[in-house]
């Protein structure tokens, strides 16, 4: 006697065309009706391509032919989600429909605290948020949000994101052992990065945002291969040093044809607590020339502030802890000027990254 469970097992094996993973690690199956004549199945696929809906037919049908007599109809539809990206050409993660890279040309001028807090902010927001730690060399994601230590949970050879402040968390440092990348050259940084997309199981995210590597580097051009990045994101801090830095960044964005959400100006200023006293350690206001040469916006200045360093050496983000406070508040514009450059990437025609795909020769 056949079942709902027994024909999954079955469609198991159906292997979405161009990609090594199948319908069910897709979670593209929704429906299955069984009456007295009729087997019915009903999938959701991203693509409107007819040759892949064909093949899919077939196979399913051939497959599940094998287990009874009923006759099948396989219903193949497009998910309505899917309308609000309209990006194109390669993309590993089908079910996910924005992808934001942050990045910055120097170390340590507070990228991936500003990745965490607008993860906040925009899940605050209620969106659905992934995070993805790809920074091989230092993924230092767990600790700031508090699940350092925690064990993944592997479904065979995939693996589950790990729920933090109501964000899907995925670091590079839980699938490597402590220190074992900082040696990877090129080939391998890519390859890390391609498994790594393979292998997680994202449940529906709205927006994935990538905490990357410094630098302008083999992380990042193999991301941008494997998936259509809607928007990128530049951190600086405000002195010379980090500008030059950064103009290199903004040039990678262009030459990986990332659309440039825009420049967070990070450890802007600082506000002496005891007498409200504005001093401009690294500088201030010094990104304007950058945003206006690259054509592109201002999407925050965050002043230094030792709760925010505080909440990412602990766990506890200010954006968390703190949301009602200024500088949480300034999370939460970029957040919304974040998402606004995104749905109008989306309404001129989305991404392709077709362009830049390897040349096999
Ligand atoms: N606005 C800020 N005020 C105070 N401390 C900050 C601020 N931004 C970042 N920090 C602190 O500065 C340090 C470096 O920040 P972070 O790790 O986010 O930088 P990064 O650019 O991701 O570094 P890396 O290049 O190593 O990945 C951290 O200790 C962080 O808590
Ligand atoms: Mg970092």
């Amino acid at each position: 006697m056949i079942n709902e469970t027994s024909i999954k097992a079955t469609l198991a094996n159906v292997i979405y065309p161009g990609f090594n993973r199948t319908i069910i690690d897709f979670d593209f199956v929704k429906e299955i009706n069984i009456n007295k004549e009729i087997l019915s199945i009903i999938i959701e696929i991203p693509s409107a391509e007819v040759t892949i809906k064909t093949q899919l037919e077939e196979e399913i049908i051939n497959r599940v032919s094998l287990l009874t007599e009923l006759k099948i109809e396989v219903i193949i539809n497009q998910p309505k989600v899917q309308k609000e990206t309209s990006s194109h050409g390669k993309n590993m993660l089908p079910n996910i429909r924005n992808f934001v890279m942050v990045s910055s040309g120097k170390g340590g001028v507070g990228k991936s605290t500003t990745t965490v807090n607008i993860a906040i902010a925009l899940a605050q927001q209620g969106k659905r948020v992934g995070l993805l730690d790809a920074d091989v060399y230092g993924p230092n994601i767990p600790r700031m949000m508090g699940i350092e230590g925690v064990q993944p949970v592997f479904l065979g050879k995939n693996i589950k994101p790990i729920m933090a402040h109501g964000i899907q968390v995925m670091s590079i440092g839980s699938l490597v052992e402590r220190g074992a990348s900082l040696i990877w050259k090129g080939a391998m940084v890519t390859q890390a990065i391609e498994q790594m997309l393979e292998d997680i199981l994202w449940d529906k995210v709205d927006i994935l945002l990538f905490d990357m590597p410094p630098g302008t580097g083999d992380a990042q051009l193999a991301l941008a291969q494997s998936l259509p990045v809607a928007a990128g994101i530049c951190v600086t801090t405000p002195q010379k040093v980090a500008l030059d830095d950064t103009v290199r960044s903004m040039d990678m964005f262009q030459n990986l044809n990332i659309p440039i959400a825009g420049v967070v100006e990070n450890m802007s200023g600082f506000i002496c607590p005891e007498s409200g006293k504005e001093y401009a350690i690294f500088g201030k206001g010094t990104t304007a020339p950058i945003v206006k040469n690259f054509n592109t916006q201002l999407l925050g200045e965050i002043p230094i502030e030792p709760a925010i360093r505080e909440g990412g050496d602990n766990g506890q983000l200010i954006s968390v802890v703190a949301p009602n406070c200024e500088t949480a508040k300034r999370y939460q514009d970029i957040a919304n000027k974040l998402w606004d450059f995104i749905v109008k990437v989306n309404q001129e025609g989305g991404v392709n990254n077709q362009s830049i795909q390897p040349t096999i020769f």
